[in-house]
């Protein structure tokens, strides 16, 4: 199946379960057998989706440790972005993201596909367009707990999120990547023009 480059990082010793719990272990072997048998991304995202499903629906497994902001986060804003799992060859990770109430990501990309959903609280998604010294908005909408969306490189990649409760909201993110590890980019508003960022993981370390 194609996929995309993870050249700039080394190989991790062996796969790292942050959460080590059966139900993150089971989803992961899940979506494992599904990426060895999909003959796309597309395909393997519509065989995932019931499972992600379920996933954003079951309030019992993700720990209060991952649902927290982050002050000093990459991200800034107070931004959390929790790892969960990632897999040793960093084609795989699943992980948090923390969002205060008023605060928003920057305009960035993520570099592979991947599903994101809404675990706790509302946001606002708007998905973007960069090119010829602007930035185009492709769609807004609003997001509500149990919510959902595809990443889709390079025409379903380019997005920010800002919260619009009046409480933190959570998005679990599958991708297909070490999102937080890679080199990617955020975008600036007006021109477009893109700028290397790496996010990092609050609790994982990159190299
Ligand atoms: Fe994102």
């Amino acid at each position: 199946m194609c996929d995309f480059d993870h050249e700039d990082l080394a190989a991790l010793e062996h796969d790292e379960w942050v959460l080590d719990t059966p139900l993150v272990r089971d989803f992961v072997s899940h979506v494992r057998a599904i990426v060895a048998r999909a003959a796309s991304p597309t395909e393997a995202l519509s065989e995932i989706d019931p499972r992600f499903r379920e996933l954003l629906r079951d309030d019992t497994w993700l720990p209060a440790e991952y649902q927290r902001d982050a002050p000093q986060s990459g991200m800034g804003g107070g931004i959390g972005q929790w790892l969960l799992f990632r897999a040793a060859d960093r084609s795989l990770a699943l992980f948090s993201l923390v969002v205060p109430p008023g605060s928003m990501t920057p305009v960035h990309d993520h570099l592979a596909w991947g599903i994101v959903g809404l675990y706790r609280g509302n946001q606002n998604e708007e998905f973007y367009r960069p090119g010829a010294g602007r930035l185009e908005l492709v769609r807004r909408r609003p997001l509500h707990a149990g919510d959902y969306y595809t990443l889709l490189p390079p025409r379903d990649d380019v997005h920010r999120v800002r919260t619009t409760s009046a409480t933190t909201s959570v998005s679990i993110h599958l991708l297909a990547n070490d999102t937080g590890c890679v080199l990617r980019h955020t975008y600036d508003e007006v021109t477009g023009e893109a700028r290397p960022f790496r996010s990092g993981y609050v609790n994982a370390a990159c190299e």
